[in-house]
């Protein structure tokens, strides 16, 4: 399995506030399966989480260095989860944020609640670049009202992700619905865990759901999605 959203680098978000954390993160990992899993720490003026590419790489070489020495047998590359805002650009251009490991998709998140930037805009600029943006946790934008609208995104290039835990419900009946609908309609690209220290890792489960709903092809392609894994 291939996880491309993860909040487990210790220190630098929300995710993982020191080093044994993370480390039983990333065990967990192991254990659902996973053989590679990309580190996406938040940039995100808002919150306050502004460890750069250069910051972030410190953290993570040393981390890989830990779990080397623990024997823990997972291949590990680092990214970003970019809140997306008109800066964001200039950020991936001078590397303050990068794109996922050695590929050229960039993850990218917006507001939930309210439409603060435009999905077309923020695709249209990111691709120009010479990037493919992935649309974090997709299910999850609220104002995202028309189904076309799914289509739309998709069409304009970007790629889609859902998160684990909306497909098997713990993030409530609505979320779920729309995920699988997603599935149904051939948009979702990878389905991630999305993991910080204080949620649950649902990869395993809705790895066995989408098996039973969607048959053993479809899981294949959603939680093992090899093209992330090709060089830029
Ligand atoms: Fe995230």
């Amino acid at each position: 399995m291939i996880d491309i959203h993860t909040h487990i680098l210790p220190f630098v978000d929300d995710g993982s506030e020191d080093l044994e954390t993370s480390l039983k993160l990333l065990q967990e990992e192991v254990e659902i399966g996973v053989t590679d899993v990309f580190l996406t720490p938040h940039y995100m003026k808002s919150r306050n989480y502004l460890s750069t590419y250069e910051e972030n790489k410190k953290v993570f070489d040393s981390f890989k260095s830990e779990v080397e020495k623990r024997d823990i047998s997972i291949r590990m590359h680092l990214g970003n989860e970019i809140y997306y805002n008109f800066t964001s650009i200039e950020k991936l251009r001078n590397r303050t944020v990068v794109p996922l490991g050695q590929s050229k998709m960039v993850l990218i998140e917006f507001s939930t609640d309210e439409e603060e930037e435009d999905f077309g805009e923020a695709i249209h600029n990111i691709t120009s670049l010479g990037f493919t943006p992935i649309i974090a946790h997709i299910e999850r934008y609220q104002y995202v009202k028309n189904f076309n609208d799914y289509k739309i995104i998709k069409k304009m290039g970007a790629l889609i992700q859902v998160n684990a835990a909306s497909i098997v419900g713990a993030r409530g009946s609505q979320l779920k619905k729309t995920a699988l609908k997603l599935i149904k309609a051939g948009l979702v690209d990878f389905i991630s865990s999305d993991i910080h220290a204080f949620r649950t890792n649902y990869m395993k489960e809705a790895y066995q759901f989408v098996i039973k709903k969607f048959g053993k092809a479809m899981a294949e392609q959603l939680f093992n999605n090899l093209m992330i894994l090709k060089q830029a």
